[in-house]
C-alpha cells in the first residue's frame, strides 16, 4: 500500500510509493517496465535487484543510480538516461 501524497516524479510523471520501497519496485508497480538505456543485455530494465547487472540505471537528481538499490523518496527527480543523460 503506498502512503498517501508519497511520490517522486519519474520524466515528470507522478509515481506513488510505499515506505522502504525502491524506485525499481514503485515503477514496475506503476506498470513502468522500461528505465531507458541501462547498460548490459537487460538493459532498461528491473532484472537482478541486487545492483549487480547495471540494467536498471536511471538519473536521480541528476545523478546515475540504481534504480533496485535507491529508495524511493518524495519529490525526486528520476528520469530514463536517454532522456537527460549523454
Ligand atoms: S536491476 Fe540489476 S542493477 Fe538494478
Amino acid at each position: 500500500m503506498t502512503s498517501a501524497g508519497q511520490t517522486f516524479l519519474f520524466d515528470g510523471m507522478a509515481i506513488p510509493f510505499a515506505s522502504n520501497e525502491t524506485i525499481a519496485m514503485a515503477l514496475d508497480r506503476a506498470g513502468i517496465r522500461t528505465f531507458g538505456s541501462g547498460q548490459g543485455s537487460s538493459a532498461g530494465r528491473y532484472f537482478c535487484g541486487i545492483g549487480a547487472c547495471q540494467a536498471c540505471i536511471v538519473s536521480v537528481d541528476g545523478t546515475r543510480m540504481e534504480a533496485c538499490l535507491t529508495p524511493a523518496r518524495k519529490g525526486l527527480q528520476v528520469a530514463r538516461i536517454a532522456s537527460v543523460l549523454p
